[in-house]
């Protein structure tokens, strides 16, 4: 569907472009993505603005460029804490009973950064982008002093155009971020910062939108195809024409289809180019084979010269059919497939929010490894490289909005989230929100039926759902303005949803909600802590083999999202101090594996044989009493051998698995799965001594050197004989040399009050868990030493190797940069340099800001006057004081007292030494221009302090 244009319109096009080029604006350079992570500033708490009083003060602030305090671009900043993004002070802060025990326990509060950079000359003309992945919560974004960015959600990204606001070559340019992390969107931990990634991306002025790609298959009488959408935008000066060309490859890499359309963009404005493209029997989609195919969209200046490409963007994007059926329940490529799932937040021990991709990689195998198949990331969007994940490992995505809200802010981060994943392929269901109260109520499907059209609007292809309770019995409910019912526990009304609505399609948004402590074995509430065979559900849920029950057996439910996949920081029900994680995960917060994990995999992975024997063998000073041991398998039947005897043989339950008790006695237990006679696999415990070895298993053995790659290592301790001992809690200190940094720990233990950052901690269990990241053009070895008292230590090396380098924007020191000039009429005479400009009186003078260039005048003489004030100032004051260039004569007096003078009338620098004085100064400049010249401060000013 190529947009048709006349010749006539073509070739007016060209001429405007023709102009545009001449007039010296647009610009070559394609598109730069430039990382926007390294060299931040950070304060943590506000930073008050003294009272705006006085009509000056009042007046300048409100002007755009004005903003006060830590906002604006003179703010000295140079006492701040040097960091990189992404950044979550909240897990940097101790724990404190004080605080909120949903949020963890840690002190959230305010926060501020600053970053300077410089843009090249060559960068005039191009459309700069500042984007942001994720602040956690409420924030505003300043550049050069005026805000460009309000976000009401620590959940969404945005992108700013900053075009308007920059300066290029020399000069400085200043963002700063007022982070309120004490707006709450949660009740689980949600961090503090910015703590996703953080970019600057240059293009030609006409480019492709920001999510401008979209590229989503669909079947249509059981042909493959692929429409796509390119929404071009001109922020140019000009009405411009392009090309724009695709290019569809598969995933061996070979061009499956390509096509190109025209598109007319008038300046600032979007114009979309759409075309359909066929593909010829795709590999499908799926979780165990993720196929996924390329899409390049390339911009090109349509014209007859040469042809320029001037943007291009892609994405990947896969091939696959979704159904939800009333009765048989959720179908991938037409073959039905229940779905394991389970709910997700996004913080990791160590790291809180800020998670590097390698660890949400780590994660996710973790999840698979499970038999997971999908995933919800409650109750928010993730950062979109999570998205890559899931799109590239093969898991669906219960993609979920955070706000249930229909006003234009709300919707807004709705659709930002539709179009952001709406062609991944791992995206199966919108989900609008989670147990909102308003669900079973009039007002509650307004709302939902609002949201559910945003949603249709951008993506009509995917089913909207939201996470239902027993608002699915309510007369009016949200539920019935969408697609597929989600019900969060109720598992008692399964049935008689199903009943009553029988043509309705139905999943389990959220289930189970049972606790464990990793590695512990007998509850005991008093010391908070939770056993883990299985028997401990909340009262609004079940015990993982019930949970399960209830829904494999049920064929109308879609499946089953567990709550939760992993334990999270913050949320400690059914307790509170001193715990501050959950109990909830089928695996800790370090990705350590619990015996949910165990009895979930012998439920949902149907691939090979699941046999694993619970608890551990350390049961010194309990010989002879009986030990319960669970088994979970997928087998038909179980056998136990303790020390070789055969001490039972069981059938197992597909749902509850298998349980013995059997005497303790030091020595080996296995359990030998078995089909009939047939043995399929084993499994096996052993009694340990007394540890006498610390051991660090890495989960890879390099890493890329590229600042961003990192690795979780595990920690652990064995006894002589080498086995592991499973119930050491060693204090274990850690040592990291070489080309990266140790950026966490954790240990899984919900009740843990020891640091996330210090190199230590205490082994829980028998297990610790050690983050390292690699350095930015890191190469060679990272090494980690542990040790621990009386047990030998142990030593890591793992090799960084060299990797190509995200492309960063460089961070610049800050420019003491005199601002907020007034500037006199014209005058014949000599001026006063001492004249009193009346503070109310805004007019008399004019404004501006070097470099200023006044046109030849009759009237020679002007007076330039602005206040400065050495920043990072530890001399008294003494410095110097720099003009980039004058043109025309000059005086330069400071208080009422004059420090230089330029007698030459030609353009030239100057320099001027500055006495002590502090706090604020008056700085007055007067000017003479040769007759018929220019003249004024035509270079930058700044100020420096002497070298101490
Ligand atoms: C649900 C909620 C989850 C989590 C869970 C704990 O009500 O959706 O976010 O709080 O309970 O069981």
């Amino acid at each position: 569907m190529a947009r048709a244009t006349s010749l006539f319109h073509w070739l007016s096009a060209l001429l405007l472009l023709t102009l545009a080029l001449s007039a010296g604006t647009a610009q070559a350079n394609g598109r730069e993505r430039l990382s926007l992570d390294a060299g931040w500033l950070f304060h943590a708490g506000d930073v008050k603005t003294p009272p705006i009083k006085g009509h000056g003060a009042s007046y300048h602030q409100a002007k755009a460029g004005g903003a006060a305090g830590a906002a604006s671009p003179e703010f000295d900043d140079s006492g701040w804490r040097r960091l990189d993004l992404p950044h979550d002070w909240a897990i940097e802060n101790p724990l404190d009973r004080n605080e909120n025990a949903s949020q963890g326990y840690r002190a959230r509060g305010f926060g501020w950064y600053r970053r300077y950079l410089q843009l090249p000359e060559s960068d005039r003309g191009r459309h700069i982008e500042l984007q942001f992945d994720g602040i956690a919560t409420h924030s505003t974004v300043w550049v050069n002093g005026i805000a460009v960015n309000r976000n009401f959600s620590g959940y969404n990204g945005r992108a700013i155009d900053i075009t308007p606001y920059v300066r290029y070559g020399e000069d400085v340019n200043s963002i700063a971020v007022r982070v309120d992390a004490e707006a709450q969107e949660g009740w689980w931990y949600e961090g503090a910062g910015i703590y996703r990634h953080a970019w600057l991306v240059k293009r030609d002025s006409l480019h492709i939108a920001t999510d401008g790609l979209h590229a989503n298959p669909v079947q249509r009488n059981g042909r493959w195809l692929l429409p796509v959408e390119v929404q071009v935008q001109n922020t140019g000066e000009a009405l411009r024409d392009a090309v724009v060309e695709l290019r569809v490859t598969g995933p061996d890499g070979a061009a499956v289809a390509q096509g190109s359309a025209r598109v007319r963009v008038a300046a600032l404005d979007n114009a979309t180019a759409k075309l359909e493209l066929a593909v010829q029997a795709p590999k499908l989609w799926s979780p165990s084979s993720p196929h996924l195919y390329q899409v390049k969209a390339t911009l090109h200046q349509a014209g007859n010269g040469p042809v320029r490409e001037i943007d291009a963007t892609s994405l990947k994007t896969g091939f696959r059919t979704l159904r939800f059926d009333a009765d048989k329940g959720f179908f991938l490529n037409g073959e039905a497939m229940k779905l394991h799932g389970v709910c997700i937040h996004q913080d990791h021990a160590g790291v809180g929010v800020a998670v590097p991709t390698a660890i949400w990689e780590f994660r996710l195998r973790r999840l698979k490894e499970m038999g997971v198949n999908a995933v919800r990331f409650s109750h928010n969007a993730v950062a979109p490289e999570v998205m890559d994940l899931t799109d590239r490992l093969g898991l669906l995505v219960m993609n979920e909005n955070r706000n249930f809200n229909a006003s234009p802010d709300y919707i807004a981060q709705l659709e930002w989230l539709v179009r952001r994943d709406r062609n991944r392929p791992s995206v199966f269901l919108w989900s609008i929100f989670n147990e909102e109260p308003l669900q079973g109520s009039e007002q509650g499907r307004e709302i939902a039926r609002r949201m559910v059209a945003a949603v249709k609007k951008l993506d009509p292809t995917r089913p909207v759902t939201g996470g239902m309770h027993d608002g699915i019995f309510a007369e009016r409910n949200a539920s019935q303005v969408m697609d597929v019912v989600g019900i969060n526990y109720q598992a008692g009304g399964y049935d008689r949803y199903h009943r009553e609505h029988p043509n309705r399609a139905v999943t389990s948004t959220e289930d189970t909600a049972a606790y464990m402590t990793r590695g512990e074995w007998k509850s005991d509430r008093k010391a908070q802590v939770l056993g883990s065979y299985d028997d401990e559900p909340s009262s609004w849920g079940q015990t993982h083999r019930d949970g399960w029950r209830r829904i494999g057996e049920r064929p109308f439910i879609a499946g089953s999202f567990v709550w939760s996949g992993f334990d999270y920081h913050g949320e400690p029900t059914p307790f509170e101090w001193p715990s501050a994680s959950t109990f909830f995960g089928a695996i800790d917060l370090c990705g350590f594996p619990k015996a949910a994990f165990y009895i979930r995999q012998a439920h949902w992975v149907k691939d090979r044989t699941i046999i694993k024997v619970l608890p551990h063998w350390n049961w010194a000073g309990s010989e002879g009493k009986p030990v319960k041991v669970m088994v979970a398998s997928n087998a038909p039947r179980v056998r136990l051998l303790l020390n070789g005897q055969a001490v039972g043989e069981r059938d197992v339950d597909r749902y509850d698995m298998v349980s013995f008790d059997v005497p303790f006695a030091a020595g080996k237990l296995e359990a030998v799965a078995l089909d009939g006679t047939r043995e399929l696999g084993r499994d096996a415990v052993e009694t340990s001594g007394e540890p006498t070895r610390l051991v660090l298993t890495p989960d890879r053995q390099a890493l890329a050197g590229d600042g961003r790659d990192a690795l979780p290592v595990t920690v652990s301790a064995v006894d002589a004989q080498g086995r592991p001992v499973p119930t050491t809690d060693l204090h274990v200190k850690f040592e990291v040399t070489g080309a990266g940094s140790l950026i966490g720990v954790g240990n899984g233990d919900p009740n843990s009050h020891e640091s996330s950052k210090a190199p230590e901690r205490a082994l829980f269990n028998g297990l610790a868990q050690v983050i390292l990241q690699s350095r930015r053009d890191g190469k060679g070895p990272l090494t980690l030493r542990a040790s621990a008292p009386g047990v030998q230590a142990a030593e890591l090396v793992l090799d960084v190797q060299a990797a190509a380098q995200v492309p960063a924007v460089a961070a610049v020191e800050a420019v003491n940069r005199v601002s907020g000039w007034r500037i006199s009429p014209p005058k014949a005479e000599r001026p006063d340099p001492n004249q009193v400009l009346a503070e109310n009186d805004m007019n008399s003078w004019g404004w501006g800001d070097p470099p200023i260039k006044q046109v030849a005048d009759a009237n020679a003489w002007r007076a330039y006057r602005a206040s400065m004030r050495l920043r990072a100032d530890r001399n008294d004051g003494r410095g110097r004081l720099v003009f980039g260039e004058i043109t025309g004569q000059a005086e330069i007096w400071v208080d009422g007292v004059k420090i230089g003078e330029k007698m030459s009338p030609a353009a030239a620098p100057l320099t001027v030494p500055l006495a002590a004085g502090s706090g604020w100064r008056t700085l007055t400049v007067l000017v003479r221009a040769q007759p018929g010249q220019p003249s004024g401060l035509t270079g930058r000013v700044w100020m420096e302090a002497a070298p101490r």
